[in-house]
């Protein structure tokens, strides 16, 4: 019964905020598709014995429910040993309510789902996991196979379980539309190249997202537009930035709003060169704990992509808190290229201090607007280029909030992590937009 409200629930169309462009989210619930088909993959010859390859069995329970019905995964220990694609999907949906373990060399990703239109990945009882046993590689500085890939995915969402210690990235949606991503935790070692999230498209509302790894936490990269991404918990990790931008970068419309950094960088927006636009993008309500490039526009990071710059306009930083570990790199650095200076920039009641010191300075180059160190000016025609460095010796009210679960020590990269419960805050004081799940069948029925 109370999957079934829940699920109706679920199902009221969201348009929450005018940063999206329509509704989110699969079009047809869970239980209707659970209802019209249920393929349970211990039918298929899965076995919950942490041994069996679930690979065959996943890809025959969904070949017979991709249309119009629910594959489910129920409680167990399940070991991957074949990489799978999951291709063409209409109107079904993935229940994850066990563990997928990695239980071989892989290549590529695990589960790649592309060309699929309302579908939902989530997990019924908020225990569904994945397990990477990403140690054994990257102890040794080596990288395996990423966890998830989700390409022309359309009226979808993916919710509700943990992804833990992946081999190399976790999550990547690669040109998607009307998405919602949320309730999900991400947990592995601190090192780099093991991004979250890595999302391009359009419509898409990631919400309530925990990520403790050592690279990008929730990243927006080209070309993407409408997207809203709220209440993010990043640990360690690198943090919610735009980028890496080449040539005809095309962002806009991105609000990202309830950031929780601890050492982890709220806004790191990195180019060097390339060409085209990142736009009217918004930064606010945001807790910096110890990251140590707060709020950074950097058009010199990284190689040259050729080109003449791109061009950033329109962005605006509201309400930051917070301050940086070591005080050897500005809290706020607004460093545009000076081919094509950036303007329109808003800094409004920022405040970063240290702690390592008793002044922070801002560094702003060829960058318009109003607030901290950036020059004004009336018109496009009148963007000179400047440099320019400003040493703030008055401390501004800059602490804030934590949250229960921070420590600083990273995490052992020389054995298995363990699964943890589902958080049930990602933003201090908040509660999630949408609850855990807690169902104890296929599709709640
Ligand atoms: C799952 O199976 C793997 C491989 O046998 C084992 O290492 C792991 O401890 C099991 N996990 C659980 C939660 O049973
Ligand atoms: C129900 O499932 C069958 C496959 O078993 C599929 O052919 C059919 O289109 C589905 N119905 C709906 C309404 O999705
Ligand atoms: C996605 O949903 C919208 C309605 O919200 C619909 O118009 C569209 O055809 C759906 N599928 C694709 C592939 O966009
Ligand atoms: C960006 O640069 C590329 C290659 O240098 C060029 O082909 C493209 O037309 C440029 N796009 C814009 C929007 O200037
Ligand atoms: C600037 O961006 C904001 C937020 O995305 C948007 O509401 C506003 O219309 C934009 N302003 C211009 C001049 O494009
Ligand atoms: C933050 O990272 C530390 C070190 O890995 C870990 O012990 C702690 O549980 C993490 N907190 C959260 C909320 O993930």
């Amino acid at each position: 019964m109370q999957g079934t409200l829940l699920t109706l629930l679920g199902l009221l169309p969201v348009f929450i905020n005018a940063q999206l462009s329509g509704s989110v989210g699969p079009l047809v619930d869970f239980a209707t598709k659970a209802r019209n088909k249920t393929c349970d993959v211990t039918d298929y010859g899965a076995v919950a014995d942490g041994e069996t390859d679930i690979a065959d069995a996943l890809l025959s329970a969904w070949g017979d429910c991709a249309v119009g019905g629910l594959v489910y995964i129920p409680p167990g220990n399940y070991s991957m040993k074949t990489a799978i694609e999951l291709k063409h999907g209409q109107s079904s949906a993935i229940q994850l309510d066990g563990i997928i373990s990695r239980g071989a060399d892989l290549a590529y990703q695990m589960i790649l789902v592309r060309d699929a239109d309302d579908f939902e990945f989530f997990s019924g009882n908020s225990k569904g996991a994945m397990q990477g046993y990403g140690y054994e590689y990257l102890q040794s500085g080596e990288y395996g196979v990423r966890f998830f890939r989700f390409q022309d995915v359309t009226n979808f969402s993916v919710h509700g379980f943990a992804a833990i210690d992946s081999p190399s990235y976790y999550f990547v949606f690669d040109t998607c539309s009307n998405g919602e991503i949320y309730n999900i935790l991400v947990r592995g070692i601190v090192i780099g190249a093991t991004d979250a999230f890595d999302i391009w498209g359009e419509n898409i509302w990631v919400h309530d997202i925990e990520v403790t790894n050592g690279d990008e936490c929730v990243t927006v990269k080209s070309p993407s537009t409408n997207m809203l991404i709220e209440n993010i918990y990043c640990n360690l990790s690198g943090g919610t930035a735009i980028g890496s931008l080449g040539t005809s970068t095309d962002i806009s419309n991105i609000h990202y709003r309830n950031l929780y950094m601890n050492t982890a960088d709220a806004c790191y927006l990195k180019t060097n060169n390339g060409n085209g636009t990142v736009s009217n993008i918004i930064w606010e309500d945001v807790i910096v704990h110890g990251g140590p490039y707060p709020l950074t526009l950097n058009e010199a990071w990284g190689s040259d992509s050729g080109s003449i710059g791109v061009q950033l306009k329109n962005l605006t930083f509201k309400n930051w808190h917070g301050e940086n570990a070591a005080n050897s790199r500005p809290t706020i650095r607004l460093e545009c290229d000076a081919d094509v200076p950036c303007y329109d920039i808003t800094i409004e009641n920022v405040n970063l201090w240290t702690d390592d010191g008793d002044y922070v300075y801002w560094s702003c180059q060829n960058a318009y607007g109003s607030g901290a160190c950036l020059a004004e000016a009336d018109s496009t025609a009148d963007l000179a280029t400047y440099n320019t460095v400003v040493t703030i010796t008055a401390t501004p009210s800059y602490s804030t909030r934590t949250m229960a679960s921070d420590l600083t020590a990273n995490p052992p990269s020389d054995s298995p992590f363990t699964i943890p419960p589902m958080p049930t805050s990602f933003f201090p004081g908040a509660t999630p937009v949408s609850k855990l799940l807690h169902l104890s069948a296929a599709g709640g029925l």
